[in-house]
């Protein structure tokens, strides 16, 4: 094990921003704003709020503690906490799950990330001038299956990634938060005051803040006979929890390994509320960003994972100053993106760094080129790229990694780290690392003991069964 101190944050600040730059992403910018489109809008967003605020939250002072406390990659961490707790070491399980968790993560992050620079140059380039519904589509379906292109923008975003990790956390994570941050709130406060005046903006507020529990609770099929059929369905409120944990970047490591670079005079609940707060903060603006221009230009706020890159583009390429508009909203994407996949390729680098020898230079390279190769898998999985007929249980390979992180290794990691917190570390090592006030440290203990492991656990049982049933 390398002999040197571990690192550690400069200040709180830098920390904040580190954190909120982990949880800002591609989740809240692109996936978010989808999400809640299918999910009929307002109800969905005040489910995920509610999410966030009590099951998420809680679980953000859990892992940031557990950090803090074991001073290493989430894996030695989780093993020397169980140690001081008599606990067995099989624990550590938890960081196992995370550091494997990250790397299959940021292999198709970074695929994602490499669409929203495409789509930076594409934009800057006018390519989206008068662009049809159509041709958007075409567009898009054609780049992703450009066995070339997608290499290339994939290697980009990665070599980024590479870049300010191997720089490490003062040097890198630090330096490329505290520009690449700002940056962001700047970019989407123009892009929402944009919309506000060139989009439809009453249309956008009823849509996200008037709640149709309807759509929440009630799925509609259609039968063989050809008959709508309205039945109960809890699929919407399980994907806002999900998206809450995939938003604040809980259960893969990164927060915890966050948490590691933490010095003992922090404290862990007002940081987690800040976090928390941004991050929600940052997910309604891109939904108020998006959403007037949707609205505006009559286009569809259903269309899923293709209303960024297939939606949008319609309406940029309509639009007075499209092209800057657009040029900015692929930029912040690509911002908000880079500052979580750092935050990916620490876990497993922390990991190998306390493992070996080598400087963070080497590891950070050597992690982020195998994540990289492991992640072409993903990239040609797309459209009708090389590997696009490949399928594992139906998926797709991005999306059976997707399928496997998110709803497999999340929950599973995200439950036992709240059974871990709240039922086998004991209740005064808790209150000793936290030292919250005392009645917020009995909501915290209760959320984390009762609620969060139960929410969690309903989800696994929930798709385990949705496996079983097809
Ligand atoms: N939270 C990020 C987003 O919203 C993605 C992310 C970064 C993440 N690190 C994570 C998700 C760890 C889960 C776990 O895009």
């Amino acid at each position: 094990m390398a002999a040197t101190q571990h690192a550690h944050w400069s200040s709180r600040w830098a920390f904040l921003l580190a954190a909120v730059g982990s949880a800002v992403g591609l989740g809240n910018i692109w996936k978010f704003p989808y999400e809640a489109g299918q999910g009929g809008g307002g109800a969905f967003v005040l489910v995920y709020l509610v999410f966030v605020f009590l099951i998420g939250t809680p679980m953000l002072v859990a892992e940031l503690s557990l950090g803090r406390r074991g001073q290493m990659s989430p894996i030695n961490s989780m093993a020397k906490v169980a140690r001081e707790e008599k606990r067995s070491a099989l624990w550590s399980l938890i960081g196992w799950s995370g550091v494997v968790g990250a790397f299959i993560v940021i292999s198709f992050y970074s695929v994602v990330g490499g669409w929203t620079l495409a789509y930076v140059i594409k934009s800057a380039t006018g390519e989206f001038n008068n662009i049809t519904a159509a041709a958007s589509a075409d567009t898009f379906v054609a780049y992703i299956s450009d066995p070339v292109k997608t290499i290339v923008s994939h290697v980009a975003f990665m070599a980024i990634t590479i870049f300010i990790v191997a720089k490490g956390v003062q040097g890198g994570l630090e330096k490329a938060v505290t520009f690449l941050m700002p940056a962001l709130f700047a970019l989407l406060l123009i892009l929402v005051i944009y919309s506000g005046i060139a989009g439809d903006f009453k249309a956008t507020i009823n849509f996200l803040f008037n709640p149709d529990f309807d759509k929440l609770f009630y799925s509609e099929t259609v039968s063989a006979t050809g008959e709508t059929v309205r039945h109960f369905s809890l699929d919407t409120v399980l994907q806002a929890l999900g998206q809450s944990f995939f938003s604040l970047s809980l259960a893969l490591g990164s927060i915890m390994t966050y948490g590691s670079y933490l010095t003992r005079d922090v404290n862990l609940g007002k940081s987690a509320v800040l976090i928390a707060s941004a991050d929600s903060a940052v997910a309604l603006m891109a939904g108020l960003a998006i959403f007037p221009i949707v609205f505006a230009y009559g286009l569809d706020v259903g269309q899923g994972g293709g209303l960024v890159f297939m939606t949008l583009p319609i309406a940029f390429g309509q639009m007075p100053f499209g092209i800057v508009v657009g040029t900015l909203f692929f930029a912040l994407l690509a911002v908000a993106a880079i500052t979580s996949s750092i935050s990916l390729l620490e876990p497993p680098v922390s990991y190998i760094e306390e493992k070996t020898n080598m400087s963070r230079r080497k590891v950070a390279l050597t992690m982020g080129i195998l994540a990289g190769l492991v992640g072409v898998l993903s990239a040609y999985s797309q459209g009708t790229n090389m590997l696009s007929d490949v399928r594992i249980f139906g998926l797709s390979i991005m999306d059976a990694k997707d399928f496997l992180t998110n709803n497999i290794m999340m929950p599973l990691a995200g439950m036992f780290t709240a059974l871990f917190v709240g039922w086998f570390v004991s209740r005064k090592s808790m209150m000793d690392e936290l030292a919250l006030e005392d009645r917020t440290f009995r909501v915290w203990y209760f959320l984390v003991r009762f609620v969060s492991p139960v929410a969690v656990g309903v989800i696994f049982v929930k798709i385990i069964f949705d496996v079983i049933t097809g």
